[in-house]
């Protein structure tokens, strides 16, 4: 139902039309399609200039609208640390934070991004390019076999840490539940997680 034709409007046309019979039927109906008309301009289907927020800088791009974060990300953007796998929001791959919350990027519009903070796994550095205590941890921790999974993995780890810095194993595998590693690196990937969030504790 339209915004616009609200639900008191419908259950006083229902009543309408229950009440006159079929004569009542044409005007309820011109009601909707007129009410219904969309409020917002229709975009696409070509190219759309707008903005996206990634890794604290602005970058202007020019996208169809049915283009998804992951491909703005990993194409104009060139962006290749989230990777595109099962491109259906099934594998965690292609995660990053937007406002600091972890999200598939195959399953997000890039039109729907913008004004959005987002962060991919190489925002996650410091300014001076020292890595964050994750990325030390999951080296440290041989955390990774052929790191395909790896930077999605990191992300959601930093998504989780935002929220909660101290998590049990339960916490980091339940935080990381979307996140599939077909080498089956998870024990290790749990050990990095938690010995991330010991050091950024310790000020490391
Ligand atoms: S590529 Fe996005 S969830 Fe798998
Ligand atoms: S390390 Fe190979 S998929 Fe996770």
């Amino acid at each position: 139902m339209s915004k616009s034709l609200g639900r008191r409007d419908f259950l006083k046309g229902a009543a309408a039309v229950a009440a006159g019979g079929a004569a009542a039927i044409p005007a309820v109906a011109a009601a909707w399609t007129q009410e219904a008309a969309p409020a917002t301009p229709v975009l696409g289907p070509g190219p759309v200039p707008f903005t996206l927020r990634v890794n604290g800088k602005d970058h202007a791009v020019n996208l169809e609208p049915r283009a998804t974060l992951l491909d703005a990300l990993r194409g104009p953007l060139g962006l290749t640390g989230p990777k595109e796998v099962c491109d259906r929001g099934a594998c965690g791959a292609c995660a990053v934070l937007l406002d600091g919350v972890p999200a598939s990027s195959c399953m997000v519009l890039a039109l729907d991004a913008e004004g959005r903070e987002i962060t991919t796994v190489e925002g996650l550095a410091g300014p001076d390019g020292k890595p964050h205590p994750l990325q030390e941890a999951f080296v440290r921790e041989d955390a990774l076999q052929c790191g395909f999974c790896t930077p999605g993995m990191v992300t959601s780890c930093a998504g989780l840490l935002r929220r909660n810095p101290d998590p049990t194993a339960e916490e980091v595998r339940d935080a990381l539940s979307g996140n599939l590693c077909r080498c089956g690196t998870y024990p290790r990937i749990v050990k990095a997680c938690r010995s991330a969030a010991a050091a950024m504790k310790g000020g490391r």
